[in-house]
């Protein structure tokens, strides 16, 4: 995943606002960055540092996440055309960049970087040679396969060239200037009116606006959309990190979403689940985080009286059985997320019904679906969700209500306030797991989803060995990893022996036990932290909220960058 940013105004600015623009989208890549601001590329390899160097006025910027090619200046982007004359920014991957490379070699292009990318600039040259841009474009679309939002400037043009097929790209209509970016968290401070490619449509944005065409170069007539992106308050020099600043908006954007769900919502929320009782099977497809609000979600519905069946978008073509009678509820914080496209398009070609639950408004995943609800957490900026889950979760919960499942589900704000008083007591525990290589994390029933995603946010934020699972699952293998002084952490839900006696079964082996429980005086006082709840739900959902702090203060206790993906870069095949 790279994050791009295009801008061209009516009146010059300085370019070191590109920077500013890309360090919003940060968490989508952060190994190297680079601009063109139609005089000169700079690149550089690390974190976005945002400075100055004169003014422009129009220009390209890229942060990339490796994956063709190490992280070096050379591979960052902008690419450059032999001449110089073209830069181009790219996110996405081209599948056919050998054979093109290849053929554009005999023709005499030298290539600079080890990307994927570097082709379509030397390619967007070789196709400039004999025809003027407006028909050099189709070419590239129809040569390219793969996906990819692509920004291209010519040296000397006010201009920018966008493609798209099959990776997120949005153009944001500011007053004064045009944005083009990745997504719209790069402009929403900016402005709340946006116009959304679709795939396989392009544009020319100059000084005077923007024209939209379709592949073949035939004008599209794109609406501008007004969208509603609550930026937050809360700052994040209260708490240093955004992971610990979404966590503590929880409470206010699970507010809005309850709110949301009872007023401008009511509707949509309303024809989901009439769609879920008419469908004769339901199927949620998701990944990471989004994955286990949706087991969340299965155990409430569960609960309600309801069979759901929950996949991992990567495998759902391979386990799914779809046709005209099923519904495919997709989960997404981002909305962006290619595996779960990939799903939705399999839904679509069986004759599936689509709704989704995503944060991202006009996000793709929005756009394909037949319905969508919005879960309203605000921008995640951290690359660990958190706030999402929450909402995801909270989301599910309203909807298993409708269906009848018994929950107080507008005290969920409060009991999150007062877990947040338990920080130091969690800070405690988190400090604790931090100084192991592994840990585990047991629950069942409502818990079990918690569990997983626990270990997900343990992994992704300190780099610890974590692993979450059913605590019925312990005796059927795993039990022999448990050793003297061996973390782990038991999600008890109130009124569930078989928790307990699982606990206690890790306990006889020496384990170090941790305990996260609604129960008033299970797991003593030091070792355990008590939430307080009713036992109807919600404590699935601040058990996991815990999760995420222990996490947090864990990665916290050991360095960890936090917000950011681990640099897996250096490590990957350079081909
Ligand atoms: O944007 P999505 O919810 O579709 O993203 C899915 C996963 O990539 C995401 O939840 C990931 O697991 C989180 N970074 C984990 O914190």
């Amino acid at each position: 995943m790279c994050g791009i940013v295009g801008i061209v105004s009516a009146k010059a600015f300085p370019s070191r606002v590109l920077l500013e623009r890309l360090k919003r989208l940060e968490y989508r890549g952060y190994d190297s960055y680079g601009l063109f601001d139609g005089r000169g590329v700079i690149k550089h390899v690390g974190g976005i540092r945002v400075e100055g160097r004169g003014r422009c006025a129009a220009g390209i910027a890229h942060t990339r996440w490796a994956t063709h090619g190490g992280v070096s200046e050379r591979n960052a982007h902008p690419h450059l055309s032999c001449d110089g004359q073209i830069a181009l920014v790219h996110n996405g991957i081209i599948e056919n960049y050998e054979e093109i490379q290849k053929g554009l070699v005999r023709k005499g292009h030298r290539f600079a970087s080890e990307t994927d990318s570097e082709v379509i600039v030397h390619l967007l040259e070789e196709l400039l040679r004999r025809r003027p841009i407006e028909e050099a474009l189709p070419r590239l679309f129809r040569e390219l396969k793969g996906t990819f939002a692509i920004l291209a400037m010519i040296r000397g043009r006010d201009e920018i060239y966008a493609l798209k097929r099959d990776s997120p790209l949005v153009l944001g209509a500011a007053e004064g200037r045009s944005v083009l970016a990745s997504d719209i968290y790069a402009f929403s401070d900016w402005t709340d009116r946006a116009v959304f490619f679709e795939n396989d449509e392009m544009a020319r944005v100059g000084p005077d606006g923007a024209r939209f065409f379709d592949r073949t170069g035939r004008p599209v007539r794109k609406p501008i959309r007004t969208f509603h992106w609550q930026e937050e308050r809360t700052a994040k020099r209260t708490s240093g990190h955004y992971m610990l600043k979404e966590i503590l908006e929880e409470p206010a954007a699970v507010g809005r979403l309850l709110f949301s769900l009872g007023h401008d919502q009511k509707p949509a929320f309303e024809r989901l689940v009439r769609l879920i009782r008419r469908s004769r099977k339901v199927i949620f497809a998701s990944c990471g985080t989004s994955y286990h609000a949706s087991l969340l979600g299965a155990y409430y519905f569960h609960r309600a009286g309801m069979e759901v069946q929950t996949l991992i978008a990567s495998e759902f073509r391979h386990f799914a059985k779809v046709d005209a009678e099923t519904l495919v509820v997709a989960l997404s914080q981002s909305g962006e997320t290619m595996d779960v496209i990939d799903a939705l398009k399999y839904a679509r070609e069986n004759g599936g019904r689509i709704a989704s639950i995503v944060n991202v408004p006009h996000s793709t995943i929005q756009r394909m679906s037949d319905l969508s609800l919005n879960i309203l957490a605000g921008p995640e900026v951290c690359v660990a969700s958190t706030k999402a889950f929450v909402n995801q979760a909270a989301l599910l919960l309203a909807i298993a209500r409708a269906f009848g499942f018994q929950v107080q589900l507008e005290t969920l704000p409060d009991r999150i306030r007062t877990l947040f008083k338990q920080r130091v007591k969690i800070r405690a525990l988190a400090g604790r797991i931090a100084r192991s290589r592994d840990a585990y994390i047991i629950g069942r029933g409502l818990t079990y989803p918690v569990a997983r995603e626990t270990a997900l946010k343990i992994k992704e934020t300190s780099y610890i060995h974590a692993e979450g699972m059913m605590g019925g699952e312990l005796k059927h293998g795993t039990i022999a990893l448990i050793e003297k002084g061996t973390p782990v952490l038991s999600l008890i839900n109130a009124g569930d022996p078989d928790i307990v006696s699982n606990t206690k079964e890790v306990e006889a082996r020496g384990a170090e036990v941790f305990v996260l429980t609604n129960h008033p005086t299970l797991g003593g006082d030091r070792n355990a932290v008590h939430l307080k709840t009713a036992n109807d739900g919600k404590f699935g959902i601040l058990a996991a909220v815990a999760g995420q702090l222990i996490a947090y203060y864990a990665a916290a206790a050991l360095g960890r960058p936090i917000d950011k993906p681990r640099n897996l870069a250096k490590s990957v095949t350079v081909k």
